[in-house]
């Protein structure tokens, strides 16, 4: 029996909100590896908000995903078949195959897992980009310092929930902002927050208000995740020489939702008269500091003093639905597709 390869792919660009119709489901025969290619199926494919930056047919700091190309991501894999030296049969790795059942690789960027050290899941969230985002965010970009206060959104996803709690392993004042009552006590209850507070609840000026009571002294740091209502929200209680890593604004990154965002003169007003440093970052400029970054978390990750939390769905063929699901937080942490079964 010939052995099939399923993959999505990018159908047609969004006008608006992106929707299940923007991707098709594909079938086709199972690749061969030619000269210093493995194959490789695919165990856990990463879902990941800069994918919908990928769908749009703008200039950015990656070329979008082509009309009927597979859409890109991150996956956990297993060599199945191997002309390439580096890599042998069974090697687990971490590859960029894409949401796809299996794939070719060269080898070029893979990395080999080591399944002894946490769950080889772990390496597309708390050990993988997201948790390197959430450390060169802390550390390198943000500088924060024991005793400050720092406010970090999207508070319990993959990217904050590690963020949170290295802030608090600092000796940080952490406040959270989250999503709806289960995820703000995760935060506070599980992650160590001091505070979290529900976006979804609140106002403008309510938002505001809680934040503004749960940091009595300003906030020195933000760990800026979503922009929208939040960014507003905090503005004006940064104090005089605070600092904003610029990690991402998935509130904005459907255009629909760029038209109620605030007009650009606050945000240029609140950076000049507070003498802000906001400085954006892309985590690929940083993988010089993958290993510094696995030295110090991921012992931590596997003596779970660091917790983390993912949302799975099954099947390759449910990714386009659980990828709006992530744009829309329904995910709670990590957002996986398991696609194969792990390893014998
Ligand atoms: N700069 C980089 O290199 C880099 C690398 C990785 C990730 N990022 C960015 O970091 C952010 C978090 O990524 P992640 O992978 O950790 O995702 P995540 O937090 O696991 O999931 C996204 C979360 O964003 C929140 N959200 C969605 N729509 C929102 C809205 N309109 N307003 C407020 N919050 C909203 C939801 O949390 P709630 O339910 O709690 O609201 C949702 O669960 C994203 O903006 C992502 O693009 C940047």
């Amino acid at each position: 029996m010939v052995q099939k390869m399923d993959s999505i792919v990018l159908a047609n660009r969004p006008l608006g909100d992106a929707e299940l119709g923007n991707f098709r489901l594909e079938t086709a025969e199972l690749p061969q590896p030619g000269p210093n290619e493995f194959l490789a199926r695919t165990i856990w494919l990463s879902l990941d908000p800069y994918m919908r930056g990928r769908m749009n047919d703008t200039k950015s700091y990656s070329p979008p995903v082509g009309i009927d190309e597979t859409m890109e991501g991150g996956c956990v894999a297993e060599v199945m078949e191997s002309n390439n030296p580096d890599y042998s049969v069974g090697d687990i790795i971490l590859d960029r195959l894409g949401w796809t059942s299996h794939g070719i690789s060269k080898g070029i960027g893979v990395r080999k897992i080591d399944p002894i050290i946490a769950p080889i899941s772990s390496n597309l969230g708390v050990l993988g980009m997201p948790g390197l985002t959430a450390w060169v965010g802390l550390n390198d970009i943000l500088e924060a310092q024991p005793g400050e206060t720092i406010v970090i959104s999207a508070a319990t996803g993959a990217v904050g929930s590690l963020a949170g709690q290295l802030a608090k392993l600092k000796g940080m004042r952490v406040i959270g902002i989250a999503g709806g009552y289960d995820k703000t006590q995760y935060a506070i209850n599980e992650l160590g927050y001091d505070v979290c507070i529900d976006h979804k609840s609140a106002s403008l000026h309510e938002l505001r208000k809680q934040i503004s009571v749960a940091a009595p002294n300003g906030v020195d740091c933000y760990f800026e995740n979503v922009g929208g209502k939040t960014l507003e929200a905090i503005l004006p209680l940064l104090n005089t020489f605070a600092r904003i890593a610029l990690c991402g604004m998935i509130a904005w990154y459907s255009p629909e939702a760029t038209k109620t965002a605030g007009p650009i003169p606050t945000v240029w007003g609140a950076i000049l008269r507070q003498r802000l440093r906001v400085r954006g970052f892309i985590i690929f400029d940083h993988y010089d500091r993958l290993d510094a970054f696995l030295e110090e978390v991921a012992p931590m990750v596997s003596n779970g003093t660091i917790k983390y939390k993912e949302t799975i769905s099954l099947g390759l063929s449910s990714a386009p639905q659980s990828f709006l699901d992530l744009l829309e937080g329904k995910n709670f942490g990590k957002q996986l597709v398991r696609v194969g079964n792990d390893p014998k």
